[in-house]
């Protein structure tokens, strides 16, 4: 037995506890990097947190230019804001994109250096300076993870940041402040926590020994990480095409936020799986979101692993609301794979990479490009041969979707 648990040090979920945001802060640090965006800025909700802190903490700088993908541009002019006023504490309020921002911030702030000397996992030589991370949207997870992607201008590939030092200090999690999340958003951030619930719950078992949990970030999947992964699907499932069609729906913005929070939990151990290794080239060709990248991708990954996780599909349809009562596991993971299409087509995912621009001929280039992601790839329960994972590229493409309709063979 060996099983790890990771987090921030406090993580508070529900309506109105932003209002703790200016004492958490305060008593973190008395010189505060707020890191938000333009957009945000200029809501009444964040404008309000803002005003609210400047009164309780001593010195206050506001870093809003974050723009998307974290380009190092962004960390330079930021880490700079941060020297400027001595920052000992960092406020990040938005999305993954400020999030992971301010992550790597906290690091140079501390450790000194430039991003690139901690790509990759565990490379960060200890603690930060203190993160209090507040979630805009319902999706990355961010506010609990121990990741951070940036975009490097000299890599074709986004790089990441894992380590465990970089798990925020507090995660507080509003879902007041994702009520004007636009609709588009709301369905590519809540599909990838979608796809953080599921990848981790379907990620391959790996033997550990005892040094591992300090020297990888992701693991695989085990018993914690399960339970955190189902409670996500369940209200993700429920929830998502709600939130979705009316922003307005308090109930399904809560469980959005609950949802993204509990995925967040799963895979900061567990580990992504395929679907996050494939969409690494495939947003940095077709510059679409992660979200809608992911979410395109986890049917036809999952279908290609059926053999290997066929009762665990059978589990998440269940889950999801499903009924599969009487259903044999091959049948119950027909039923889940089915009900994902028809979730992703109503939220407004394609169901093709050749809908989002992708030239078939540029398919094994990327699968040998994301058999290089190991962190996400190790986590694949079927094959994962660049071979195999052109297959899936090439269903993806087609849009293969009769795998889904059970087959005498499969029911029997
Ligand atoms: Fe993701």
């Amino acid at each position: 037995m060996l099983e790890t648990v990771r987090g921030p040090r406090q993580l508070i979920v529900g309506e109105g506890v932003a209002q703790n945001i200016p004492r958490v802060v305060a008593e973190s640090g008395s010189r505060v990097l707020i890191v938000t965006d333009q957009v945000l800025l200029g809501q009444p909700g964040v404008a309000e947190i803002v005003a609210a802190v400047r009164e309780k903490v001593e010195v206050v700088a506001v870093f809003s230019d974050a723009t998307s993908d974290v380009p190092l541009t962004d960390v330079a002019l930021a880490v700079s804001v941060a020297a400027e006023v001595d920052a000992d504490v960092i406020l990040a309020i938005g999305g993954g994109t400020v999030i992971d921002l301010a992550k790597i911030v906290g690091v140079i702030r501390r450790h000194g250096g430039t991003p690139r000397d901690y790509y990759g996992e565990s490379k960060v030589p200890g603690p930060t300076i203190p993160l209090v991370a507040v979630p805009t949207t319902s999706g990355t997870g961010s506010e609990l993870t121990p990741v951070s992607v940036l975009t490097d201008p000299d890599r074709e590939l986004k790089v990441g940041v894992s380590s465990v030092h970089i798990v925020p200090d507090f995660a507080i999690v509003d879902p007041e402040l994702t009520y004007t999340c636009p609709a588009t958003v709301t369905a590519h951030s809540g599909i990838d926590a979608f796809c953080h619930a599921v990848e981790s719950y379907t990620a391959r078992p790996r033997p550990h020994g005892p040094r591992d949990p300090v020297e990888q970030v992701f693991l695989g999947r085990n018993a914690i990480t399960d339970h955190y992964a189902l409670l996500a699907a369940e209200r993700i499932a429920r929830s998502l095409r709600r939130a979705v069609r009316d922003g307005g729906d308090t109930d399904a913005r809560a469980d959005m936020s609950y949802g993204s929070m509990l995925a967040g939990l799963a895979f900061s151990h567990a580990g992504n799986a395929a679907p996050h290794a494939l969409q690494y080239p495939i947003g940095a060709a077709t510059h679409t979101p992660h979200g809608l990248g992911v979410g395109l991708l986890l049917p036809y990954a999952l279908d290609a692993a059926r053999d290997a996780i066929g009762d665990r599909l059978a589990i998440l349809a269940g889950v999801c609301g499903l009924d599969v009562t009487d259903a044999s596991d091959a049948e119950a993971a027909d039923t889940f794979l089915t009900w994902l299409d028809g979730l992703l087509a109503d939220i407004g995912i394609p169901p093709t990479l050749a809908d989002i621009g992708v030239a078939r001929a540029d398919l094994p280039r990327f699968a040998e490009m994301a058999s290089g992601v190991t962190r996400l790839i190790q986590n694949h329960p079927g094959p994962t041969d660049t071979a195999s994972l052109t297959a899936i590229l090439e269903a993806a493409w087609t849009g293969d979707r009769t795998r889904h309709v059970p087959t005498p063979s499969r029911a029997g």
